[in-house]
Order: C-alpha cells, then sequence, then structure tokens
C-alpha cells in the first residue's frame, strides 16, 4: 500500500459557473458564459448553466454529500457576477450572503474551502467594456480581489487566483471554442499579459488582507504532442507548448516571458510590469487529464491546429487520451521547473455514462483510471516532486462548458431534470482510498520547498 505524504490533501473541486444555477436570481448580473451558452450552436443540445445542478439552493446537500466521502477539502470559484453584477461597483448582498453559507456549512463539516477567485466567469458588463484585451481589467481584478479577501478572509485561508489561465485565454480569444469567443492574436496576447497583471496584483492583495493566506494560481498542464513526425508539426507543438504550458507560470514564478513570446508582446509591455507579474506564492496548482496533439495550420493566427491522438491510444468515454505516465512526467518536470509545492486541483475521466438500474451508475471505468492516475502521482512523489494534495474532477457531473450536460465528469450523478444526485460506484472507491491513505500517512517524506 502507498504511503502518502502526511498532511496530503484529498479534495474534489468544482466551479461556479458549471454547478451554481440560480443564474438570475438574488441580482446575480450576466457573465460572458450567460451570453455565450444562451446563443444558438455554441453549447450542444443548447445547455445552459441557468440551472445546472442547482447547487445555489442545495449546497447543503452537496456539502453532506462532500462529508459522506470524508474529503479534506472542497475546491469552489465565486462567481464574479453574482457578488458584483457590474463587475466593480456596487457589491451585491445576497450573492456574498450566499458563500458565507457555502463556506460556513463546510467548516461546519471540517471541510476546508479552497476560493478560486476566477473560473472563467468575467461579468459581461466589464466584456462591454473590452474585458481581458483591456488594460482596466487589472484594475477590476483588483477591486473584486480585494472584496472577496475582507469578506471572506476570516474564514477561508486558501486562495487561487485562476483556474487555467491559459485554456480561457486561448479559447475565449482565439480559438473561438469559449467565451467570449474571438478569434483575434492581438486580443490574445493582451488578455494574457492583463490575466498575468491581475494574478499579480491579487496576491499582493491576498497577502495583505488574509493573515496566514496560503495563496496559488491553478495551470493547466499537459505535454503536447505533434500529431505527426514532421517538422512542421513539431514547430506547431512547440508553439501550442509555450501557449498552453508556460506563458502564465514561467512570467509568474520565473519573472520571464519566453523570447518569442516576449517579442510579440512588446507593444503590451510597460515598465515593472515584470515585477507586477512576479509576486511570491505558496503553491502550485496542476490540473491534467491527458496528453495534446498539435500540427501545422498556416491559415490559424499561432500557425497550430488541434491535432488527433494517435488511432491506438487508449481513450476515455469522452476520447481524451489516457497517458498516466505523462501525468507523472508532468509533476515531476512542473516541481523541476518551478519548485513550488504542487497541490493536483483537477484530475478526472468524462464519459456519457447513464444509471442503469435503480439509478446505480457503476463506472469502473473512472474507478480504474481514477487508480492509474493516482499511482502515477505517487511515482512522482517516489522520484522527489513536492505533490501535497489531490481533488478529484468533479464532485458533480455539471455543465461541461461547449459540451452541456453530455460530458459527465462526476464522482455523483446528478440527473439533470430532476437534480436528484445519486453516488457512483467511483464516489465510494474514493471513500474507501482516502480512508485507507489515512491509515498509514509517512512521516519521513523529505519536503523540499517552501512550506505551504
Ligand atoms: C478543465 C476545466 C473544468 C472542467 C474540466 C473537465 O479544463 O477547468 O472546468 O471543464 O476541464
Amino acid at each position: 500500500m502507498t504511503s502518502w505524504p502526511k498532511d496530503f490533501v484529498w479534495g474534489a473541486s468544482t466551479s461556479a459557473y458549471q454547478i451554481e444555477g440560480a443564474a438570475g436570481e438574488d441580482g446575480r448580473g450576466p457573465s460572458i458564459w450567460d451570453v455565450r451558452s444562451h446563443q444558438p450552436g455554441h453549447v450542444d443540445n443548447g445547455d445552459t448553466g441557468d440551472i445546472a445542478c442547482d447547487h445555489y439552493h442545495r449546497y447543503r446537500e452537496d456539502v453532506a454529500l462532500m462529508q459522506g466521502i470524508g474529503i479534506d477539502a472542497y475546491r469552489f470559484s465565486v462567481a464574479w457576477p453574482r457578488v458584483l453584477p457590474q463587475g466593480r461597483g456596487a457589491a451585491n448582498e445576497p450573492g456574498l450572503a450566499f458563500y458565507d453559507r457555502l463556506i460556513d456549512e463546510l467548516l461546519r463539516a471540517g471541510i476546508e474551502p479552497w476560493l478560486c477567485l476566477y473560473h472563467w466567469d468575467l461579468p459581461q458588463a466589464l466584456q462591454e467594456h473590452g474585458g481581458w484585451p483591456n488594460r482596466d481589467s487589472v484594475g477590476w481584478f483588483a477591486d473584486y480581489a480585494e472584496l472577496i479577501a475582507r469578506r471572506y478572509g476570516d474564514r477561508v485561508k486558501r486562495f487561487a487566483t485562476f483556474n487555467e489561465f491559459s485554456v480561457f485565454t486561448l479559447f475565449g480569444y482565439v480559438m473561438d471554442w469559449g467565451a467570449p469567443g474571438q478569434t483575434d492574436k492581438a486580443a490574445h496576447l493582451q488578455a494574457i499579459h492583463h490575466v498575468n497583471l491581475a494574478h499579480g496584483a491579487a496576491v499582493d492583495i491576498l497577502r495583505a488582507q488574509v493573515p496566514g493566506a496560503s495563496i496559488g494560481a491553478i495551470h493547466n498542464r499537459q505535454p503536447v504532442l505533434p500529431e505527426t513526425d514532421t517538422a512542421g508539426d513539431h514547430a506547431a507543438a512547440e508553439t501550442l507548448d509555450e501557449l498552453w504550458n508556460n506563458v502564465f507560470p514561467d512570467p509568474q514564478i520565473l519573472g520571464r516571458y519566453a523570447p518569442r513570446i516576449a517579442e510579440e508582446m512588446e507593444p503590451y509591455l510597460q515598465p515593472g510590469d515584470m515585477a507586477r507579474i512576479c509576486r511570491p506564492t505558496d503553491w502550485f496548482g496542476i490540473n491534467h487529464y491527458n496528453t495534446i496533439y498539435a500540427r501545422a495550420d498556416a491559415a490559424s493566427p499561432w500557425g497550430f491546429a488541434w491535432g488527433e491522438a494517435p488511432p491506438d491510444v487508449p481513450r476515455t468515454g469522452i476520447d481524451w487520451p489516457i497517458a498516466p505516465a505523462a501525468f507523472r512526467d508532468t509533476l515531476i518536470g512542473s516541481w523541476q521547473r518551478y519548485r513550488l509545492p504542487i497541490y493536483v486541483t483537477e484530475n478526472g475521466f468524462g464519459s456519457h455514462e447513464v444509471p442503469c438500474c435503480f439509478d446505480e451508475v457503476d463506472d469502473q471505468h473512472r474507478i480504474a483510471y481514477l487508480k492509474r492516475y493516482v499511482a502515477a502521482m505517487a511515482e512522482a512523489i517516489a522520484a522527489g516532486a513536492d505533490v501535497r494534495g489531490y481533488f478529484v474532477w468533479s464532485l458533480l457531473d455539471n455543465f461541461e462548458w461547449g459540451a452541456g450536460f453530455a460530458n459527465r465528469f462526476g464522482i455523483i450523478h446528478v440527473d439533470f431534470k430532476s437534480l436528484k444526485r445519486t453516488p457512483k460506484a467511483s464516489s465510494r472507491w474514493y471513500k474507501e482510498h482516502i480512508a485507507k491513505a489515512k491509515l498509514k500517512p509517512a512521516t519521513s517524506v523529505p519536503r523540499p520547498g517552501r512550506p505551504a
């Protein structure tokens, strides 16, 4: 049996727009994802997050389910437009009060709240002022971070600034795969830089406002492979690798953009920017699911298109490659490059499953995936990577962005008509796994790096 480091955190993750619903309730303003999901053709089946899992009303039941599984920590995001309907200016008290109730319920259940400030739901009012490509966004985000720090900092100590910087900037500003649906390379570069600056500003605010805060950022990191062995596909993979894996953590932690990016960024850089971006953080969040592939595409703004994995690669129920060794290598490589304690803030298995009988979802495929990925994480730890926690994506089946409700990642099944929750076999596996992991924690695992 694997011995896990002492105090290893076992958790589950969700995000606001994907589960909360109550989109028009209690003064919440619209976000760019409300707008996108209501435009025809952007989300499969015309699904929206209007109701989603109705977590806004059912959070007590959801916290009880978490408690039943025995997780140590719950990572959620605050919906910026719920607490600041216009994105700035007057705060919305009923929206703020919802997160008070959620946080208090978690603490009562002995579950540590991990609060992420931004999981892709920019207030639409700010989009109408240019969104992230407008440098004013740095100040908007800083003010929002201050509101959150002051309101919840007495009870919440774990903060993440952003979730998956590169996914929402790449998909939202240049590929039209996510909100706000732009296809503009200059907007993409500006969004990258301003989001980096916003991260730095929020780190400083959280540090100043919340005594004992443990602050990190959540990066999607995964190997980018060329679709074929041609020079063009190799170059495409290098470009995507830079934009996907490095363009946020490098400036935030190492204080630099890669030379090629720095050159393109030149028009948007101001003196002192790198020092504003590169602020000390306490941990490094990694979301990882699979390897990704790139191929050359001279017609696209950055010269690459999404590639196909080779046909013989094993895949999940939604066709994502299964490659646990790539997860192990990503953890080791991220530790070696950034030297910050790592928390795996998302990992999980997507599928189109339906309950078979008596509401039972016997998701053995998910259990097999989770076991292999958790084993790969143990290998990374044994190889010296300072990994301190693991959050499964996701607690609940939810609104999976462009795939709507079709792609299910939950360890708890949600019937999107009745909103009934039914734990899947994987939630029972996770419960047993956590209980076993806590029976025999290792005490002598070396702890290089800073304390988290
Ligand atoms: C990640 C997102 C998360 C969810 C999973 C499947 O990219 O952070 O919201 O969609 O993928």
